[in-house]
């Protein structure tokens, strides 16, 4: 058969850029793992295909979560960029790029399309009014006031909306509102902002988000409607400044005005993009230029569809860019069919996941629930095991496990050669797994998952049908040797058949699972596999390797700990704009003031801090007391901090604590710490002044 010949497309995608300030979970995954399993498909297609992402790094919430843990912003950021790529990776997110928007790439390109879209007269400035922190000296934003809800009363709401009564309001109407930083009473206080006029782009906007139907859609219809709502509304001016301390770029010409982070979010696709450009010496303008002939993609939540789908446009046309080709919004994730809780604990970050299942099944679960819409997806935990094992284990892999025992035993492994029983087996399962070729494509194209996941198993179903027909373990127990007996021919061509199919049933559900997919084609014995390589069948005489399993099945109780991990799913931030206060926990019973004075309580310096080799979860410290004698500490705080970030710090010990024999030896006092624990875990850090060795009273 001659090989399919495309046209080649030049395609960028991006995914959404995850917030710095908390760590990966499964929410997030829905959308990095249906961009991931896209732009493998196109790309074994053998398109030009980049897929770009960033650390979405600015804004008050960073900047606060450093101050407390007494690092530069910078320093955070990088940290956090770096566990979320770990993260990213082990889930098999192929990322051409990742970088972050606190590049210098960024903040020449953020320069550029502001002094642009100024020039332009796009911006103006006008000055507000807004709630300030006379404590802080800071300008707050909604999410950093809380107070009692104006509707219903509950007490201790944000600034913007009640989480009791779901009223929304400005934080003016808020009753004893207070900052959540300071805890002061915030006043009003003026300031010149800058604002983008977004509705001087309204007709662009109108004719790219409702095309007449000769013209292809950029958003999905359900998505179109919504927006309509917007422009009946009218489209206001857009508040793109926020003033120092902010952590951010300065404007230009406008000192101590600083770019609201979700100016130079998006531009940060642009600025990731331009890292890959140098690194492959890749064409920018190709991809940016407002007639170039590349497509741009862009994969994002819902919740962030007024960013994408109306100031990233308009701030596109103004600067003199391409407009996205799409973009492509879905749903949330719910876990066991309710918003994800930390209560219930079904809050599951990336990490607490791979620390107890196989990431390609989670991929399979998603892909097998993902369509173009924009519809929440479930995960429910019984149905992913279920389903897991039923599909992955039982039908797909089963296939292989089975033909490949029976090939090896009678055959060395070798694929039989052409012949009658071959040709009958080609035309009964062969032929149709191969014609499903478009139908799959197509659904991959167009984000079907769901209908490529239903396919390709309702093939595994086929071939396991058809397998069980020809009884194969009936001809393998009258297996003659060496007479070349028709039976054996037939248990030949069925063993090389099934795994043929196997083969194709691998390279549909590849971008879905990346690994088992290239672990299946080692098995057999292949070179990386691409989607025109569908036609080319295993040959006559080739040797696949001995079967060793592919896919376990999931144990419900793996499951059951990955829910159960302590302190893991129910400590880390999950609210992406503000540092939720914490909430208190109860006081321990009273103790007199000679109990505390028995606590020695010392500044001290950390002067090397390193991993443990098998403790996940501690780090080794040592610290100096300023009495000449090191000390060594295990404290339990690797979620949250890396060593380089302790090294050089102040901190305090109890420095009278009895020495505890511990797996990987004796810990010699300890560390103070605020926080609920793992990654949200912050050590005492003594003002500046301090010095080793000082007592704490
Ligand atoms: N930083 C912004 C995006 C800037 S893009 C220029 C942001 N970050 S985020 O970390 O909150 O979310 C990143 C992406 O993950 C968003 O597209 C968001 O919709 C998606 N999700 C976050 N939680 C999610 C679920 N629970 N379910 C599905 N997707 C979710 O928004
Ligand atoms: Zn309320």
């Amino acid at each position: 058969m001659p090989r399919m010949v495309h046209a080649k497309r030049k395609i960028l995608v991006t995914s959404a850029l995850p917030y710095a300030n908390g760590p990966i979970h499964l929410g997030h995954l829905v959308e990095y793992v249906q961009t991931d399993i896209w732009v493998r498909f196109q790309k074994m297609r053998g398109h030009d295909c980049h897929y770009v992402c960033a650390d979405d790094a600015h804004g008050t919430p960073i900047m606060l979560r450093a101050q407390k843990e007494g690092i530069e912003p910078a320093a955070l950021v990088a940290r956090m960029g770096r566990e979320h790529l770990r993260d990213f990776t082990d889930f098999g997110i192929g990322f051409d790029n990742y970088g972050s928007t606190d590049s210098a790439e960024n903040r020449d390109l953020v320069t550029q399309m502001y002094t642009r879209l100024r020039a332009a007269g796009h911006i103006r400035t006008r000055t507000i009014q807004q709630a300030y922190d006379p404590v802080k000296n800071m300008f707050l934003p909604d999410r950093f006031i809380r107070g009692t809800c104006p509707r219903c009363g509950a007490p201790d709401q944000y600034g913007d909306s009640c989480e009791v009564c779901g009223a929304t309001y400005s934080p003016t109407e808020l009753k004893n509102p207070v900052s959540a930083i300071s805890g002061a009473t915030p006043v009003q206080k003026e300031s010149e902002h800058y604002f983008f006029r977004l509705g001087d782009f309204e007709a662009t906007l109108r004719s790219w988000l409702f095309p007449d139907i000769t013209q292809a859609r950029h958003v999905q219809a359900e998505v179109a409607n919504k927006l309509d709502e917007w422009f009946s509304v009218g489209l206001q001016d857009w508040d793109i400044s926020r003033d120092a301390p902010y952590f951010g770029f300065e404007i230009p010409d406008a000192p101590g005005k600083y770019f609201y982070v979700w100016l130079d979010a998006p531009v940060g696709y642009m600025a990731s993009f331009q890292q890959l450009c140098q690194r492959r010496g890749l064409d920018f303008d190709a991809y940016w230029k407002p007639d170039a002939g590349s497509e741009l993609y862009h994969f994002i939540g819902k919740d962030i569809l007024y960013f994408h789908a109306l100031f990233w446009p308009a701030m596109l046309e103004g600067a003199g860019f391409r407009k996205p080709t799409a973009v492509f919004a879905h749903g949330f994730l719910t876990v066991n069919g309710q918003k994800m809780s930390k209560s219930r604990g079904t809050f599951i970050n990336a990490r607490t996941y791979l620390d107890h299942l196989n990431p390609e099944y989670l991929r399979y679960y998603f892909a097998s629930k993902l369509g173009p819409h924009v519809e929440d997806i479930d995960l429910n935990l019984d149905d992913f095991t279920a389903r897991v094992n039923s599909d992955l284990v039982g039908k797909y892999v089963n296939i292989a496990s089975r033909a490949a025992g029976l090939l090896h035993r009678h055959f060395g492994g070798a694929i039989a050669a052409p012949g009658p029983a071959s040709t009958a087996a080609r035309q009964e399962v062969i032929e149709g797994a191969l014609a499903a070729a478009g139908r799959i494509g197509e659904a991959y194209e167009e984000r079907r998952f769901g209908i490529v996941v239903r396919e390709t198993m309702a093939l595994a179903d086929s071939l396991n049908q058809w397998w069980d027909r020809c009884r194969p373990w009936e001809l393998s127990r009258r297996f003659a040797q060496p007479a070349q007996t028709d039976d054996n021919d037939t248990l030949h061509a069925v063993c090389s058949a099934a795994l043929e199919g196997f083969r194709i049933l691998s390279l549909y559900l590849k971008p879905v699972l990346p690994k088992l997919a290239r672990d299946a084609e080692r098995f057999l014995g292949l070179p990386e596999q691409g989607w025109d390589d569908l036609v080319v069948a295993l040959p006559a005489g080739h040797h696949i390797n001995p079967y060793q399993h592919l896919a376990t099945r999931i144990e419900p109780k793996q499951v059951q700990s990955m829910l159960a991990s302590p302190g893991e799913n129910a400590t880390m931030t999950t609210d992406t704009t503000a540092a939720a206060p914490q909430t208190a926990e109860a006081v321990k019973p009273e103790i007199t003031i000679d109990d505390f004075a028995k606590v020695d309580l010392r500044v001290a310096r950390i002067v090397r801090a390193g991993q443990v080799d098998g403790a996940d979860k501690l780090l080794q410290l040592t610290v100096d007391l300023g009495d000449g004698r090191m000390r060594n500490i295990f404290a339990g705080i690797r979620a949250a901090y890396v060593p380089a970030d302790l090294e050089g710090r102040l901190t305090v010990v109890v420095a009278n604590l009895a020495p505890r024999r511990m797996k990987f030896g004796i810990s010699e006092g300890m560390v103070l710490a605020a926080g609920p624990g793992g990654k949200d875990l912050w050590i005492l850090s003594p003002d500046s002044g301090a010095e080793p060795g000082m007592r704490i009273k």
